[in-house]
């Protein structure tokens, strides 16, 4: 982070030089001579400036801590919230794991790639955890804050923001009671590109507000309402658009077809198979590495799934627009 951080200062530092330049130039007594290097000198002062600038904002909104406060409970493993935690933890897999299964043993996969080094660390006891609080791990998962409250990335905290207190704590348990696994992932750096990208927002970071009021789920039950829940936490907006009506190809998570067209010509029985096979009723085998059928299905319950087909059929077909 330093060097992206000096680059920032070294190109302000530079535009700063370049005034001065074009004040000097301004003092030459012929127009034609001094209009060049006034204009040149302005120009690119002004490109160094923004460039700098930028990279700053985005160095700052990566590393400057977040005063999101981070409660001081302490989560007791029952049986029930471990077999729970267990489950929800799947929809970490893809990410968070050497196999794309359980243990959540940290990833291999540079989420990065050309732009620095981001790895979905080890959330098993032999990782960096051992030593953060349950307060902590709770609001690193809902509001994408590490332990000193530094802004984590691609974490998808957008969608476990509205987490219940119970499911999160479940994960918790869950995640403490894994076995210890000592495999380290390397730590992030961020080149210039990639505060840039923070900088304009083009790339938002994990980071939410605050949480400090209770949250809660509807009630566990084969209802809409509890779909809506589940479809919210589980990521299904990230890939198949905010309105479930397909994703965006634009290089972030693999783009989604249009649930909302797809769903109501399925039956209930269509959708689980679905999930459960990762073929659909057309014979169509779905690529694991882009839609993570293996882990939702892993995750949920057939009442979950029936809950999930139930929130999805009662959506208002839209169609897709392009964004
Ligand atoms: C889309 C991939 C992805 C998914 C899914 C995901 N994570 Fe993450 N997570 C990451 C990445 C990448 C980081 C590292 C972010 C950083 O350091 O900027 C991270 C960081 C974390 C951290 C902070 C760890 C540390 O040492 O700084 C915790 C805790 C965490 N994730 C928990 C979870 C849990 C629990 C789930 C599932 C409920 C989950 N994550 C799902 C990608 C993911
Ligand atoms: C990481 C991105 C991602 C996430 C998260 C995701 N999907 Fe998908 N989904 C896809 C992609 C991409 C496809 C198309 C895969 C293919 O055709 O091989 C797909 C396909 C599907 C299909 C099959 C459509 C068809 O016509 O065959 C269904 C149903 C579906 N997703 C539902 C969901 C639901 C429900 C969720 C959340 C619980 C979800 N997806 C989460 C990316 C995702």
């Amino acid at each position: 982070m330093s060097m992206v951080i000096g680059i920032g200062f070294l190109l302000i530092g530079l535009a700063v030089l370049l005034v001065l330049l074009g004040i000097r130039a301004w003092h030459i007594k012929n127009l034609f001579l001094r209009l060049p290097p006034v204009v040149l000198s302005g120009l690119l002062a002004l490109v160094f400036a923004l460039i700098g600038a930028v990279d700053l904002i985005g160095v700052y909104r990566l590393d400057a801590p977040r005063g999101n406060p981070a409660s001081n409970l302490r989560v007791t493993a029952t049986p029930d919230r471990l077999a729970r935690g267990e489950h929800l933890a799947h929809l970490c897999a893809p990410c968070h794991s050497t196999t794309g299964n359980l243990p959540l043993d940290g990833g291999t996969r540079n989420f990065l790639d050309g732009l620095g080094t981001l790895y979905a660390p080890n959330l098993t006891p032999g990782g960096p955890l051992a030593d953060w609080s349950d307060g902590e791990i709770i609001r690193a998962i809902r509001e994408g804050i590490d332990k000193n409250g530094r802004a984590l990335m691609i974490m998808p905290s957008e969608d476990f923001h509205q987490m219940s207190d119970a499911d999160v704590q479940a994960i918790v348990a869950y995640l403490r009671a894994q076995p210890s696994v000592s495999h380290v992932t390397p730590p992030r750096t961020v080149g210039l590109i990639g505060t840039l990208l923070i900088g304009t927002g083009l790339f938002p970071t994990s980071a939410q507000d605050p949480i400090t009021r209770p949250v809660s789920s509807p009630p566990v039950a084969v209802t809409a309402e509890y779909g809506k829940y589940l479809v919210a936490m589980s990521g299904c907006r990230s890939c198949h658009g905010p309105d479930l009506s397909g994703g965006r190809a634009d290089g972030g998570p693999p783009p989604g077809p249009n649930l909302t067209r797809i769903i109501p010509s399925w039956s209930e029985a269509d959708f689980l198979r679905t999930i459960r096979t990762g073929t659909d009723p057309q014979g169509h085998r779905l690529a694991p590495d882009q839609m993570p059928w293996q882990a939702l299905s892993a995750a949920y319950s057939d009442d979950e799934l029936k809950a999930i087909y139930l929130y999805l059929h009662g959506l208002e077909p839209t169609a897709h627009e392009a964004r």
